[in-house]
């Protein structure tokens, strides 16, 4: 992919960078925003020409739909810096791809690749000096589609807004990451919205996330709405559990519709299989994990996703039982996080074809 534009984009640079007044000694996350960003509208059954103008608010009636019905999807990408200073994105074909899943989900008209794939790769050239070069740092990007008519029945919105910013960013978790397994509220059922990245997705994570952290766990896994039988994903990302040197982790669409399809979660799949680690995509029981930790045979778990990259938990709770989860010498989520940095940065060959350079 290049950054063969497709689409005249209208563009207003910053008149004076934020720049050099930005502090990135202590970046976190999705706090600070670069100097633009873009904005393409949707208006009577056409994509109006996208803008790229500077990071500002913008003002919306209450009546706009995507306040009343949530019918608003996003996505999570990141642009990285080489030591070269070149900058990169990672399988944005794969984003794209799953804003448009996630769009026809909510009833939302699909988004042009060019709006998407060379609005992103043009707001990253000019916002390059933007990517921090820290150990683990990159620009996040976040591409936001939302409802926009004004009108409050409850009937697809017919217009929609693509918002697409930056932000320079450092680790998502900044300490320790212990869970606690989820058994009585639900994030997804059979057939809902769970497979697409869909906000209220995550705001439905927030209540039961609160009551984990008050009782020392900064995240939960959910289980499957029905039984509360089979482990899903977390709040923020999707799970793989090694159990001896077996990996596991959870199927999404189309063998389930209940759990978001990770880019990362993805990627970590294809390197075990390149890399001979035996792995299992198919449902897995919360017995199946508790008992394999009481015998001693779990191993790791670790969770997969673009901010958070590939987490390691440290501790993992059920009901009455919990268990810390000790770091391991030859540790799976090392293995897949250096492999996939390694790419992202450009200090390796890819043979994926997953690194697109921006220029
Ligand atoms: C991402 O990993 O990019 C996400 O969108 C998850 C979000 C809740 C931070």
């Amino acid at each position: 992919m290049t950054a063969d534009l497709k689409t005249n984009f209208i563009i207003e640079k910053i008149k004076e960078s934020k720049l050099p007044n930005a502090d990135f000694s202590n970046l976190i996350f999705g706090r600070m925003f670069s100097d633009h960003m873009l904005v393409a509208d949707f208006i009577d059954g056409q994509w109006q020409t996208p803008k790229i103008m500077p990071y500002q608010a913008l003002t919306y009636e209450p009546s706009a739909k995507v306040f009343h019905y949530g019918q608003a999807v996003f996505e999570g990408m990141k642009a990285y810096k080489d030591a070269q200073g070149n900058a990169f994105l990672f399988r944005p074909d794969e984003n794209f791809k799953r804003i448009n899943q996630s769009a026809e989900r909510l009833g939302m008209p699909p988004i042009p690749e060019a709006y998407f794939i060379d609005g992103i790769t043009e707001l990253v050239k000019l916002d390059k000096d933007w990517i921090p070069t820290g150990p683990g740092e990159s620009l996040y990007i976040r591409p936001v589609y939302i409802a926009t008519e004004n009108a409050v029945a409850a009937s697809p919105s017919s217009s929609y807004r693509l918002m697409i910013m930056t932000s320079p960013a450092g680790k998502y978790y900044s300490g320790d990451v212990k869970v606690k397994i989820e058994d009585r509220f639900s994030r997804a059922c059979d057939g809902g919205v769970g497979y697409a990245k869909a906000a209220g997705n995550y705001a439905a994570q927030f209540y039961p996330t609160e009551k984990a952290k008050a009782e020392g766990f900064q995240q939960i896994i959910w289980t499957d709405s029905a039984q509360h039988k089979y482990l899903e994903e977390a709040g923020t990302m999707n799970m793989f559990f090694r159990i001896g040197d077996k990996l596991l982790t959870a199927p999404t669409i189309p063998e389930s519709t209940r759990i978001l399809p990770g880019v990362t979660r993805k990627s970590i799949i294809q390197l075990a299989k390149d890399n001979n680690i035996a792995i299992e995509v198919r449902p897995i029981e919360v017995n199946e994990v508790i008992e394999a930790s009481k015998k001693g045979d779990l191993k790791e778990i670790f969770g997969a996703g673009t901010a958070a990259t590939v987490l390691p938990i440290v501790g993992l709770k059920y009901k009455d039982y919990y268990t810390d989860l000790p770091k391991q010498e030859n540790s799976y989520a090392d293995f897949f996080k250096n492999k996939i940095m390694d790419i992202q940065y450009n200090r390796v060959e890819d043979p994926y074809g997953w690194r697109v350079k921006v220029d």
